[in-house]
């Protein structure tokens, strides 16, 4: 099972989102994540049989209640992703990204080491624009994190949360 730790945002927010990824693919191209897909990545841990184990470990750590300001997009010259982020992210969030992380090791649970970096996938096989558009900041309260499965399909992948955790206040 291909599995990944997420923030999944409310429908508000994806709906904001959704509103930047098409002002965005007018400038820059690209297949868009579709609006129910939209997600910030905490952990990807890729095909995972011990799915118990991994929440198990995931009830060790919590997120805290915080919000996410996102104010700015980007695009990633290596992977040709256009994404949704924030110039200032919550020290909370950051905390708890470490702090999975961490559990994840000790519980010897693989992931993808790339390092955390806050950011919502828009738009992918995407073209460099000239300069990024300003865009209406998008507030995010964060009050939970989840276990998501990844299911390829033909249309693309489609995601499925296996278990939500609520924030602490
Ligand atoms: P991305 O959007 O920056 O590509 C599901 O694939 C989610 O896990 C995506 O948000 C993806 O990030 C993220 N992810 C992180 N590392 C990955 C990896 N090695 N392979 C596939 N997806 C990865």
């Amino acid at each position: 099972m291909r599995l990944f730790f997420a923030l999944w945002p409310p429908e508000a927010v994806r709906a904001q989102l959704a509103r930047w990824s098409r002002e965005l693919r007018a400038l820059c191209g690209g297949r868009p994540t579709p609006v129910e897909n939209l997600h910030l990545t905490v952990a990807f841990l890729g095909s995972v049989a011990r799915v118990a184990e991994v929440e198990r470990a995931a009830r060790e750590v919590a997120v805290r209640r915080a919000t996410l300001l996102l104010d700015r997009a980007g695009f990633w010259k290596h992977n040709r992703i256009v994404w949704a982020g924030t110039s200032l992210a919550p020290a909370g969030v950051e905390q708890f990204a470490r702090d999975l992380r961490g559990v994840l090791a000790r519980h010897e649970i693989g992931f993808d080491a790339k390092p955390f970096a806050t950011h919502v996938t828009l738009l992918r096989d995407a073209r460099e624009p000239q300069s990024m558009p300003a865009l209406e900041p998008i507030a995010w309260e964060v009050d939970g994190f989840a276990l998501v499965r990844s299911q390829p399909g033909a249309g693309g992948s489609r995601y499925e949360a296996v278990a939500t955790w609520t924030a602490a206040a």
